[in-house]
């Protein structure tokens, strides 16, 4: 049984119970990443600071659009960030950034005159390059419904306010960003592989701090299957790497008796924060890992 809402206000953790407004956060990703955390900045920020040491490196394994990570590099959170995804197309667009002519991808963005016979040719070619291949997944991420570039999820048609396919292309805030991350980018690493293979690497580092976001597919939630390429993960496992760590740990999770049970089992703390969805609708997000009395604590 999942507990309900007035269980969860009771249960919550948080001295606050306000729901982030997301509009003051910095959106610093190229990606409108589905389930992205961009909601969750100023509670990672307080549980970060609220740490005993700054951390040396903060590790991101399941970075999708990396919101996290890429706040804690960009306000000197953390010196390093290491990122990690599975899916080889969202890979591509760090692996430019990161790696490559990311100043080329930003031009290409620019460049392009977006319409849905442009859009249908540009995802159609057999591109070769990592900066085509990051163009592409960037423009699938933004003509796609709800941006979700896993298969089965249709083009924009009509799009906000009757702007059609380009309502959610917005070329030179992309570019900006881009430039961005391309400027602060040797504090990054991006590895495009498993978090499983990521995690352990830095079990032994004190100062490791890890930010945890699986797809949630735990418990039979059906969110994950639909909105990534890659959403089948052995929780189980997840926790039982997670508890060898050395580092802090925050991750966060829908909220689910199974996980619960999962994190306590493991030696993990838990708390809910507020949120609201897609829909509008306040809702809980559960809250796992160590050091977590800071967090929801300020505003
Ligand atoms: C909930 S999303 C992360 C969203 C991210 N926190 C953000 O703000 O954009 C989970 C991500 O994990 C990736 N993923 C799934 N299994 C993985 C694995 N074993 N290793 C690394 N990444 C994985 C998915 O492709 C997806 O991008």
């Amino acid at each position: 049984m999942q507990l309900d809402l007035p269980t969860l206000e009771r249960q919550s953790k948080s001295k606050k119970s306000n729901i982030v407004n997301v509009a003051s956060v910095p959106q610093r990703s190229p990606f409108r990443y589905p389930g992205g955390k961009t909601w969750f900045v100023p509670c990672f920020r307080d549980w970060i600071k609220g740490l005993n040491k700054k951390p040396d490196v903060l590790i991101e394994p399941f970075a999708g659009g990396g919101i996290i990570g890429l706040t804690a590099a960009f306000e000197n959170l953390t010196s390093k960030v290491v990122l990690a995804e599975i899916d080889e197309n969202v890979s591509y667009v760090w692996e430019a950034i990161i790696y490559d002519d990311f100043e080329k991808l930003a031009k290409n963005i620019l460049d392009f005159d977006l319409t849905p016979d442009n859009a249908r040719k540009t995802l159609e070619v057999n591109a070769r390059s990592t900066i085509s291949k990051a163009f592409q997944t960037i423009l699938r991420n933004r003509v796609s419904h709800g941006g979700i570039m896993a298969p089965g999820a249709g083009l924009i048609k009509n799009g906000e306010s009757g702007k059609g396919i380009s309502s959610r292309w917005y070329p030179s805030t992309l570019a900006k960003r881009i430039r961005a991350i391309g400027l602060i980018r040797e504090k990054l690493e991006f590895i495009h592989g498993s978090a499983f293979d990521l995690i352990p690497k830095y079990s032994g580092k004190k100062g490791a701090a890890y930010f945890i976001d699986p797809p949630y597919t735990a418990g039979g939630k059906r969110a994950g299957r639909r909105l990534y390429s890659h959403h089948s993960l052995d929780h189980e496992k997840l926790f039982s790497e997670l508890s060898k760590v050395s580092g802090s740990v925050l991750m966060t999770y829908d909220v689910s008796d199974e996980i619960s049970i999962l994190a306590k089992t493991h030696g993990f703390d838990t708390s809910f924060i507020p949120m609201k969805n897609t829909h509008h609708a306040k809702m809980y997000e559960l809250i796992i890992g160590n050091h977590l009395a800071s967090i929801g604590q300020n505003d």
